[in-house]
This record gives structure tokens, sequence and C-alpha cells, in this order.
């Protein structure tokens, strides 16, 4: 395949082809004769529509055709989700080399002035293969970690603030030149160590690096460009030597020539010219801009902007929503060096490849409702924005704890901006991406600080990593709380702005916190899911409890707010099963009774079994029987009306599927009774975690090999897999972190698990090939491999 334009191609179309069509499994000739499809040789990443919106720009890729080759880029063109994460994954086949190659090559002119400086940038971190990547990496990670990172959170909010005192008072400002470059600058300069240079002159050089980069200049602005490009690296050298008479400083750079005296083949010169360069350009540029196109996002979705104002524990989650939405990296660049299949596409060894992560980040394969933006995404923090596997941004945490304490600052201080009346231009380039200029303007009398200077005072702390599901509440407004049976108290929970709740399905659950106890509780919905202004909870008081139920039921009267989280639902109904026999004991009747409503009205066959001490404690009785009629068993112990399970589970049946709901002990005997019945025919809802707190003196430490990140860990015997993942710099969604939400789930390739989750059922537990983090371990304290 050629990959360079051939001009002597008598059609004018770069493309060879018959020897496209040879090796290429594209689709068939065209009327035209080329196989190039007529939207593939228009793509054009320097054009206008690819700037303003790649994603949507690239729509029609991945929805017909998700690997393209782009005659005019020279590339191969990727555009789906799990093809890039598969790309990530394997940097042996797709080599990093040519992330910072030029995207179009320069002319002689230029290239003889990048000459005069001595113009050398070569292999960094981003663009090294294996095996020399992985060590310098591993060398170069510690100031990287949480722990580390937490030094630099008092600077970097002194800084924000001081920019912000110089414009508060305004009523209008450019948050791009007034802030959002500036402040990342000075950060990724103290982070590295570097001494604060001329900022006005570094921005010109990280500009024209970009464009040198991922541009496309005309000749005429080529040398140009190169001026500045050469000067930068000059720059660099000088800031480098000037390290090395004294490297005993914080920064990063100085911790990398520290580490070049005793790992000097890990850590050469070539690397630390190179870096103190392109670090700058990593370290700022793209938080610049992420930060920009955040403020912008936010601003153009006021119900959003308004809910991180009243609720800044919502941030970290709308900070990685916004890098999903609108990333600052469009795309990234991989050499495939051998031939190789992606999705069905033959590519051959040497092929070039652009793989939009901006794209995948709008699948829908991926992400439910993709272009919603929706700050309370469970799965935001799976985006592609800072890559994946063992390239992934290092500085990612640190990108994450600016753009929230950006956001955090403003959202208080400002909570009244609104984005002005503008166009956004941004550089033309394949992959930096931000606007140019962010234009905002607010009422400065209406500042708050103005009538209330305690404000100031106050600072959220930043949440350092990926955002935990525990920031995701939603605020709701107790409409009704009734007196169901001993008790039990029913609750309708309503939206503050009457507007719709998440939809739900039989089964879920949402989480309730408890005030300022800390705690906070999991009820299943029991309403009627059609409803969808409304979710409807019952509440049992239990007075050996921790609290929780007490709480609510204190604090739960009509008008008061709550915090919730969720629907999350890990107890389904199969809708196909041929039966269900529906199992509740005491409040288990709560998720049992939402499945019984929707077995009803789809016409299954199903009965409803439903056990209590006494019908005075038995919640909803009323309105199951009227639902019901004689398909509800209802066994009220005081009527001597228990349950008979062991009779009524005697006789396994193929297609039947028991679900139940219910006190330990209820759940105990039918499992008992269930042995015979076929893998998973009962399903069970837990509410209470079975864990007790981590013994080490009775664990075993063990080792997670990470296959993506190529790195291994230790978890010690005191520390959960997940808190290990976590201090290794590697994202983890979690919730519950008591093994019984699932959120937590990772994918084990080899090594034997002690699963101690509610979660998994038996068969997948037998299938070992997936794990809850918070809790289960290696069997025996030996290796475990995860796909992480
Ligand atoms: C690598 C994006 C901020 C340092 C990367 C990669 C991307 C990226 C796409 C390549 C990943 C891959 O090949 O899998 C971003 C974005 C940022 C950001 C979107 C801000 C929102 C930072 C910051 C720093 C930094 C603040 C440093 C303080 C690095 C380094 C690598 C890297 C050292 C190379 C890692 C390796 O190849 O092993 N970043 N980055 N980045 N980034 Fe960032």
């Amino acid at each position: 395949m050629s990959q360079s334009p051939t001009p002597s191609r008598p059609s004018g179309c770069p493309i060879d082809h018959t020897a496209l069509a040879a090796t290429q499994n594209l689709p068939s000739q065209g009327p035209t004769g080329c196989p190039v499809s007529a939207r593939a040789a228009e793509f054009d990443p320097f054009g206008d529509g690819y700037q303003q919106d790649p994603p949507e720009y690239v729509r029609w890729a991945r929805d017909q055709e998700p690997v393209f080759y782009s005659p005019k880029l020279g590339y191969w063109v990727v555009t789906r989700y799990e093809d890039i994460k598969a790309i990530f994954r394997d940097n042996l086949t797709f080599s990093p080399s040519i992330a910072l190659e030029k995207i179009t090559p320069t002319g002689p002119e230029a290239n003889a002035v990048l000459a005069t400086y001595g113009y050398a940038m070569n292999r960094t971190l981003v663009n090294e293969d294996e095996p020399a990547h992985m060590p310098r990496r591993r060398v170069l990670m510690d100031p990287f970690t949480p722990e580390e990172l937490k030094h630099h959170e008092p600077m970097v909010r002194r800084l924000t603030r001081e920019y912000v005192d110089r414009f508060i008072n305004d009523g209008r400002a450019d948050l791009v030149d007034q802030m959002l470059w500036e402040v990342p600058l000075t950060v990724a300069l103290h982070f590295l160590g570097v001494p604060e240079e001329d900022m006005d002159l570094l921005r010109q050089y990280s500009i024209a690096h970009t464009v040198n980069t991922w541009g496309r200049p005309k000749p005429e602005e080529q040398v140009a460009v190169a001026h500045a490009v050469g000067n930068f690296w000059q720059l660099a050298g000088k800031i480098l030597d000037k390290m090395r008479q004294d490297p005993s400083g914080p920064g990063w750079m100085q911790y990398g020539l520290r580490k070049q005296q005793t790992h000097p083949e890990v850590v050469t010169d070539s690397y630390l010219h190179s870096m103190m360069m392109a670090g700058i350009v990593a370290a700022h540029e793209t938080t610049a801009n992420a930060s920009a196109n955040a403020f912008k996002l936010l601003l153009q979705h006021p119900d959003a902007w308004r809910e991180i104002c009243e609720d800044p524990d919502l941030i970290p989650n709308a900070v990685e929503e916004c890098l999903r939405h609108n990333g600052s990296v469009a795309a990234w660049r991989r050499l495939a060096t051998r031939d190789v299949e992606i999705a069905g596409i033959a590519i051959p060894a040497g092929s070039k490849l652009l793989i939009v992560t901006s794209s995948a980040n709008h699948d829908e394969g991926q992400f439910a409702d993709a272009d919603l933006f929706d700050i309370r995404r469970e799965n935001a923090s799976d985006q592609l924005t800072f890559g994946y596997g063992s390239h992934q941004c290092m500085g990612k945490n640190l990108a994450r704890m600016e753009m929230q304490i950006f956001l955090e600052e403003l959202t208080r201080r400002l909570p009244h901006l609104k984005l002005s009346e503008q166009s956004f231009t941004y550089v033309p380039n394949t992959s930096f991406r931000g606007p140019e200029h962010l234009w905002v303007e607010w009422d400065a009398e209406r500042n708050p600080e103005r009538s209330a200077p305690d404000l100031l005072d106050h600072a959220h702390p930043v949440r350092i990593g990926e955002p935990s599901s525990h920031a995701i509440t939603r605020p709701v407004v107790v409409q009704s709380a009734v007196h169901a049976a001993d008790g039990i108290l029913r609750l309708r929970l309503a939206s503050p702005d009457g507007k719709p709740l998440p939809r739900w399905t039989p089964g879920s659950h949402i989480d309730v916190e408890c005030g300022d106890t800390g705690l906070s509780r999991q009820y299943s919905l029991c309403g009627d899911p059609a409803e969808t202004g409304v979710f409807e909870i019952a509440v049992l008081k239990e007075p050996d409890g921790r609290g929780g139920s007490a709480w609510m039921h204190d604090h739960a009267v009509p008008g008061a707010r709550l915090r919730i989280r969720g629907p999350r639902n890990h107890f389904r109904m199969n809708e196909s099963a041929e039966k269900l026999i529906l199992i509740a004991g005491g409040i288990g009747i709560t998720p049992i009774s939402a499945m019984a409503r929707r077995a009803r009205e789809l016409g299954l066959d199903y009965q409803l079994h439903y056990s209590g001490r006494s019908r005075r404690c038995m919640a909803m009785l009323d309105e199951l029987a009227a639902l019901h009629g004689d398909k509800l068993h209802v066994h009220a112990k005081d009527e001597g009306l228990r349950a008979d399970y062991a009779e009524l589970l005697a006789a396994p049946h193929a297609g039947t599927q028991i679900y139940a709901c219910g006190p330990q002990n209820l759940l105990d005997a039918l499992a008992g009774c269930c042995a015979v019945w076929p893998e998973d025919a009962l399903r069970v809802e837990h509410f209470h975690s079975t864990l007790g707190t981590l013994d080490p003196s009775k664990e075993q430490s063990f080792e997670a090999v990470l296959k993506d990140s190529g790195i291994s860990i230790t978890v010690p015997a005191d520390q959960t897999l997940l808190a290990a993942l976590r201090s290794a710099n590697i994202d983890v969604q979690s919730d519950c972190e008591e093994g019984l939400c699932g959120s937590c789930e990772v994918r084990v390739l080899e090594g034997d698990i002690d699963h101690r989750d509610v979660v998994l059922t038996r068969t997948e537990r037998d299938a070992n090939n997936k794990m809850m983090a918070c809790c289960s371990r290696a069997c025996g304290g030996k290796k475990i491999v995860l796909e992480l």
C-alpha cells in the first residue's frame, strides 16, 4: 500500500488502488473505481468540521466504516471504543514510536532551520517502545502517585485564587487568556522543577510545538514554526544544564537527573533533553485545553453548572464527564509493526494509525446515550482521553486535581458566570484541542463574596484519582412518608425541580446518604417503574443496626431533602424465564414486589411467597393482594402459616427461576433447598455485607500482575486489592467497598480467586474470570493476572 502521495497516478488520487484493493478488505470499488469511500476520501482533520467537534465529524465512521484509510492524511483512522482500547493494550503490535512525529513532514527550508538549532527531539516516554519504556516509566513514576501529588494541592489553589482575584470585579473575562493558560503552565513548571520562565514566550513555543507535531502548517508558516521550535529546544537544553549543576530540587526533572545517576542506561541524556521540552507541553497544554473545554461545556449546560455550584461533591465526576464528552486530546497515534486486522480490516505492517479517542468516548457501545452530557454518568472514567494501558497518561491525577480546583473555586466565587456570545476557534491539528479564547461574563455586583467574605475561607477537598461513585449523589425531596407496617416507613422521593428521575428496572436499589452520620443505606425500589417522577422505598427501623435506619425514621419527613445515588441493578429479573418463584422475607418484599408487578404486566407464570412474623409487620399486603390475587401466598408465622420452602422447591425444574430477598437465615435455607436445582436457578439479593474487617494476621500478601499496564504490584496482607491498585495510579471505580455493589469488578486472566463478595453467582465464581477488587483476593497468596 502506498502511504505517501504518488503524484504520478493519472487520476490524481494518492491511493494505489490495485495494491490497496489487493491488500485491504475494503468495501468493493465504487462507481469511480476507488475502494476508499467518499467520506473517507473527504476526511480532513485540519478542517473546521473536525476542529469544532471531532466525534460528531466521524459519527458516520463509528456507525458505518469504523476503520478507514484517509488518503489526505496517509493514515488509517480508527473510531470505535473497543478497537481503540485493544490498540492501546497491545503496544508491541501497535508501537507508540510515531506519537511525537511530525504529522505533516516539513520541507527542506524548515528542516534546515531546525538543524541550525541542533533540534533532536527523540524518544521520551510517550513515544518509547518496549523494552526501553517500562523500566523508564517505573523509575520515574513515584512523583505521580496520589500520595506525592497531595503536596501540590496548596500551590494549585493559591495560584488559582490569585488569578481569579485579578478579574473577579471586572464582570467579563477571557478565561483562557486570563487564567486557564497560565495557571496550568505555572503548575507544570513547578511540577517539572523549572523556574518560571517568560510565560508568553513559552506559550508561543508550546503552540509552535503543537503545530509542528500535530498540525498542517502551510509551507510559508513552516519556517516561523521551525524557529520557535528550535528556540524551545535550545531553551529546554539550557534549563536542563542549569538543573544539572544542582539536581537536588523537588521537581520531576531533578528527580529524573538523580535517577540518571543510578540508572544511566534507563534515564538517558537524550531522554532528558526531549522530555524537558515535551514535558512542558504534555503537562501544560493538555490541561489548559481540558479546563477550557470543561468550562465551555458546563456553561453550555446551565443545569449542570448550577448543580455543581450547589453541590461541589459532583465536581470530580463532572471533570471526568467533561474529559469524556469534550476532552483535550482528540486523537493519538500508533504504528502497526506487523500485518494485523482491526475490526475485520486488514492493516499492513508499517501503516500509521490515527486513533480517534474522542470518537471512542462517544461510542454508544460503551457509553449509553453517549452524546448526552451527564455529570452523574457512572462510567465516565472509562474515557480514553488519557490513553490506556502501559502508556496511559502519568500526569492524569495532577490534571484532574487542577481541573477540580479550577471548577471548585469558580463555582464558589462566580456561580452566576455565563458564557458570552462568541464563536470558538481552535489551532488546527489532529490531537490537541481547546478553544483559543473563552469569553465569560457575570454581574460583579452580585459576587457572593461581597456580602459573604468568609466564603473565601472554605475549600472543598480535592479527590485525587478517578472519581468514586460516592461523589455522584442526587438530591431528592421526601414527598410523603407513611407508616406501612410495624417499624416500616414507606417513602416517596421526587426530584426537587420536579424533573423525571432516572428510569429503573425491578430489582434496582438506590443508596441513601444518612445526613452527616457518614452512613449510607441501600434500599430497593418498590414502586411502579412507569411512574417516572418518583422513587418509592420502604425503610425498616433496625434497633440493633448502626443507626442508618433510625436516622431515616427520624429525618425522612415530608419536605426533607435527602441525597441518593443510583439506581443500580444487580438483581435483574430474567423476563424470558418460563416460570418465576418470587420469595420475600420481611422487608425483602421491596425488590420482590417490583418483580411481581413486572411479571404480572408481562403475563408471566409466577407465584409470590411472602413470609413474616405477623401481618402487622408485613408492608404492602393490601396492594399485593389486589394486584396478584391467588398468586400471592402470605406466610404469617403467628397465624401458623409458615412457608414450607423445602416442599415448594423439592422438585427442580429447568425453566424456573427463583428470586429471593430476606433475612440471611431465609436465604441460607433456600440455598440448601436449591442445592439440587440447576446452577443459578436461585438468585438472591443481599443487603448486608458478610465481610469482616481485613485481619492482616489471617491474610496473605499476593502479587497482582496488571497485563495492560505492564506492571506488577504487591498487595500486602493489610491492604485490599482496590487500595493497592489506587496507590499504583490505576483507575478502578468503586462504590460500597463492602462486596455488595459490583462497581469495582475487574477481569482476571490467570490465577485462582478467593471470592468474598456477595454479587457474583456460583457459576460466575466458578468461571474464575472476574473479581471484586474491594474485597476478593488471590487464593493462598499466589499470583493473579488482571486485565488492567
Ligand atoms: C501520556 C493525555 C496531562 C504527563 C499521555 C497520553 C495522553 C495524555 C493521551 C498518551 C497515552 C497513551 O499512549 O496511552 C493527557 C491529558 C492531560 C494530560 C488529556 C490533561 C487533561 C498530563 C500532565 C502531565 C502528563 C499534567 C505531567 C505532569 C504525561 C506523561 C505521559 C503522558 C509523562 C507519557 C506516559 C508513558 O508513555 O508512559 N497523556 N495528559 N500529562 N502524559 Fe499526559
